[in-house]
């Protein structure tokens, strides 16, 4: 009767404790694909459309991540990974993780704390954050609200004394590097925005450029977003301005934006100190291809002169791990961060990263890899072989 009793008491708390567990659970994301959902349902429709959307057809924001799937592992058995090391270096700084936080404008949308919120998030997960130019807070803002390592991600506008003081702000207030972003002459032809007539609503949202530059714009046809970038961004901007920016700043530029070979190539030769490889989030030009398909030939085409970043349709820590092998010193995440924010403030970014780290941490040790720098080439699987094979 006693065993029987004890035996029914057990039975019973192990169903209350699953009980709880389900309770816990119920509502947490468990990947980071989960938090674009949560955001969805936070967020007006107009702002979540603004968030998610891509160029045109969205073919390049399909195959961003698609693309990541086609990638299989060749894992390394028998390997003592009872101690992984995920920590990297960028630009000589340490940070815990080869996850970095992409530039994303107008967090305020996401969030009433927004890029403030963010930048708390990326210090406590000890990484770098790129604030970006259209940003709801402001340089300094974001500046005293942590210590995060941080960036700034510079468009430059047609009136290059708007672009030399934000660089200036941003070299004043502690931020390590300008990321300057090369594929957005024009803005791209998001239709999402267009049909709902994106509107920016009196936060003012781009805190950085307030005063300084009018964001008073009239768009009938469109996105008011599309009206503004048209009268500000520099549609002329090219190789030689390198030199100008280099002019005007101590900091170390990376250049975001970079698909092909031949552009990593002038990149190095214009003294950049590391490049991005980027198709804006499929923002910009669609059919382009996704970034990690041609990681490898900028990779290749840069020969270690320097480091080699990439973003976009990096929703798992398995895709880091691929970016990483195909020759990535670290990756960034644009959408899952704004999700997260959306989704649960700050300790959504947070959540966000950590998820990601315990993805990139598993992928290793069922890699045999235990820290980054033991993550290679011969660890993953692509459709094409080796990049020199194909050269
Ligand atoms: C961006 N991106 C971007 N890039 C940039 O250089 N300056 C910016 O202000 C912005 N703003 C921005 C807003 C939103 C809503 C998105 C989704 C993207 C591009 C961003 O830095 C990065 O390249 C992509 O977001 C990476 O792709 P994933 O991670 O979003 O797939």
């Amino acid at each position: 009767m006693l065993f029987i009793g004890v035996d029914c008491f057990e039975v019973i708390s192990g169903i209350y404790l699953v009980l709880i567990l389900l309770m816990i659970m119920e509502g947490e994301p468990v990947n980071v694909n989960e938090f674009q959902e949560l955001a969805r349902q936070a967020l007006p429709k107009m702002y979540y459309d603004f968030f998610s959307g891509g160029a045109e057809d969205q073919y390049t924001l399909k195959e961003n991540v698609e693309a990541f799937r086609r990638i299989t592992f060749r894992p390394r058995i028998l390997v003592d990974v009872s101690r992984i090391n995920l920590s990297t270096t960028v630009l000589g700084y340490k940070i815990s993780a080869p996850i970095m936080v992409a530039p994303t404008g107008m967090h305020k949308l996401a969030h009433p704390e927004g890029e403030t919120a963010t930048a708390r998030a990326a210090a406590a997960s000890n990484t770098i954050m790129v604030l970006s130019s259209v940003s709801s807070c402001t340089i300094e803002e974001v500046a005293s609200s942590c210590n995060a390592i941080r960036f700034f991600q510079l468009y430059v506008h047609k009136n290059r004394d708007v672009a030399a003081q934000l660089v200036q702000r941003a070299e004043r207030n502690g931020y390590k590097a300008i990321v300057l972003t090369v594929d957005a002459p024009m803005l791209g032809r998001r239709e999402a925005d267009i049909k709902n007539k994106m509107i920016v609503p009196p936060l003012p949202p781009l805190k950085n450029i307030e005063g300084i530059v009018s964001t008073e714009v009239d768009n009938d046809e469109g996105s008011i977003l599309e009206g503004f970038a048209k009268g500000a961004l520099d549609a002329s901007l090219c190789w030689r301005d390198i030199g100008w920016l280099r002019s005007i700043t101590n900091l170390p530029i990376l250049i975001k934006g970079v698909l092909t070979r031949e552009d990593a190539i002038k990149a190095t030769e214009v003294g950049v100190a590391g490049i991005v490889v980027s198709n804006h989030g499929a923002r910009q030009l669609d059919y382009t291809p996704a970034t990690i398909t041609v990681l490898e030939e900028v990779v290749h085409a840069v020969g270690g002169k320097v480091p080699v970043f990439l973003d976009g349709g990096v929703r798992r820590g398995t895709d880091v791990f691929k970016a990483l092998a195909l020759g990535a010193q670290a990756i960034l995440i644009g959408r899952p961060v704004v999700y997260g924010l959306a989704a649960k403030g700050e300790y959504g970014v947070r959540k966000v990263i950590h998820m990601l780290k315990d993805e990139l941490e598993l992928t290793m040790a069922l890699s045999g890899c235990p820290s980054v720098k033991d993550i290679t080439r011969s660890h993953v699987r692509t459709e094409h072989k080796k990049i020199h094979s194909m050269l």
